[in-house]
C-alpha cells in the first residue's frame, strides 16, 4: 500500500489556527456519535482496565476519553498529545478528573518502561510515520501483564449505496491521498502487528459503523461533510456538486448508506 502525504491530524499546531479548532470541534461531535460510542464501548470491554489502573492516553486530542476513564477506574490518567494546541483544548475542558495532560511524540515517550497498566491508543497510528515505532514504545511504558487497546480506521473497507459506484470511487480515491491517514488500512494491520511483538491473548474486533442517512454520515466521514473547504477537494471540476448533488437525492429517497469498519485490538504486555 503506498504511503499518503501527512494528514492535517499530523501536525495539528502547523494548521492555520481555524482549521485546527475546526478539526477539535469535529473529534468532539465524532465522540458524540453513536456509531463511535459503540466502538469506544467495545475497546472499553476489551481493554478491561481494572480499579485504580495508570493509564495512558495515547494521541488524547481533546481529552474526553481521558477523562471518562480517569473517572471509571478512579486512577491517573497521562493524557499525551504531539499537538501544544490540542493539549491547551484539553486543558481548558478539564472536569477535575485525575488527568494529567502533557505534550510529547508518541515515537519517544517520556514515561519510564513499565510505568503504565494499560494504553487507549485511537485512531493515531493511522496518521504517524511509523506505527511500529509508536506501537513498540506503547509496549515499553505498559507494565508486564498490562495491557495495550489500539483502535483505528479501516478506510479500505468505506463503502457506499444510494450513490453512483463509479463516482463514490473517484471521490474515496481523492479523499483518501488527503483527508485520509498515510496508512489507509491501519485498522486491519492492528491484528498482526500486536502478534509480531510478541503480545499474549491477541483479541481484534472489527466494529462496522453503519451510516444510513447523509447528515450521520458527515460527522466521521470527510467526504460526506460540507463543512470542508472546497480547496482541500482536488477533485476534476464539477466532480464535488456532483457527488453533494447524488448524496442529498439519496437522502431524500432514503436509501442512502455508508459503511466503515474500525478496528478494536487487544494485546497482553
Ligand atoms: C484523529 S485524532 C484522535 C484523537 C483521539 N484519540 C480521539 O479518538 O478522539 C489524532 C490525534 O493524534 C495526535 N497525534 C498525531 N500524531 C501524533 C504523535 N506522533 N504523537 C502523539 N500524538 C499524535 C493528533 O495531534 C490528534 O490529536
Amino acid at each position: 500500500m503506498k504511503q499518503m502525504e501527512r494528514t492535517p491530524w499530523a501536525d495539528l499546531d502547523g494548521q492555520p489556527r481555524e482549521l485546527t479548532a475546526m478539526l477539535l470541534a469535529a473529534l468532539e461531535a465524532m465522540g458524540r456519535h453513536p456509531e463511535i460510542r459503540r466502538v469506544r464501548r467495545t475497546a472499553r470491554e476489551a481493554l478491561r482496565p481494572e480499579t485504580g489502573w495508570r493509564l495512558l492516553d495515547a494521541g488524547c486530542g481533546a481529552g474526553d476519553v481521558a477523562r471518562r476513564l480517569a473517572g471509571e477506574t478512579g486512577g491517573e490518567v497521562v493524557a499525551l498529545d504531539v499537538s501544544a494546541a490540542t493539549i491547551a483544548a484539553a486543558v481548558e475542558r478539564h472536569d477535575g478528573s485525575a488527568v494529567r495532560y502533557a505534550v510529547g511524540d508518541l515515537a519517544s515517550i517520556d514515561l519510564p518502561a513499565g510505568s503504565v497498566d494499560g494504553v487507549w491508543c485511537e485512531r493515531v497510528l493511522q496518521h504517524v510515520d511509523d506505527a511500529d515505532v509508536v506501537i513498540a514504545e506503547l509496549i515499553r511504558v505498559t507494565r508486564p501483564g498490562g495491557r495495550v487497546c489500539l483502535i483505528d480506521t479501516d478506510w479500505t473497507s468505506l463503502a457506499f449505496d444510494g450513490v453512483p459506484p463509479a463516482l463514490a470511487r473517484t471521490v474515496v480515491d481523492d479523499m483518501h491521498g488527503r483527508l485520509t491517514p498515510r496508512r489507509a488500512d491501519m485498522g486491519r494491520t492492528l491484528r498482526r502487528r500486536l502478534v509480531g511483538k510478541g503480545l499474549r491473548d491477541v483479541t481484534a474486533t472489527p466494529v462496522t459503523c453503519l451510516f444510513p442517512d447523509p447528515a450521520s454520515a458527515a460527522v466521521v466521514l470527510p467526504m460526506l461533510n460540507p463543512g470542508v473547504p472546497e480547496d482541500a477537494w482536488t477533485t476534476p471540476p464539477g466532480v464535488r456538486q456532483k457527488w453533494f448533488s447524488h448524496v442529498e437525492a439519496a437522502g431524500a429517497r432514503g436509501d442512502f448508506l455508508a459503511v466503515l469498519t474500525i478496528w478494536v485490538v487487544t494485546g497482553a504486555v
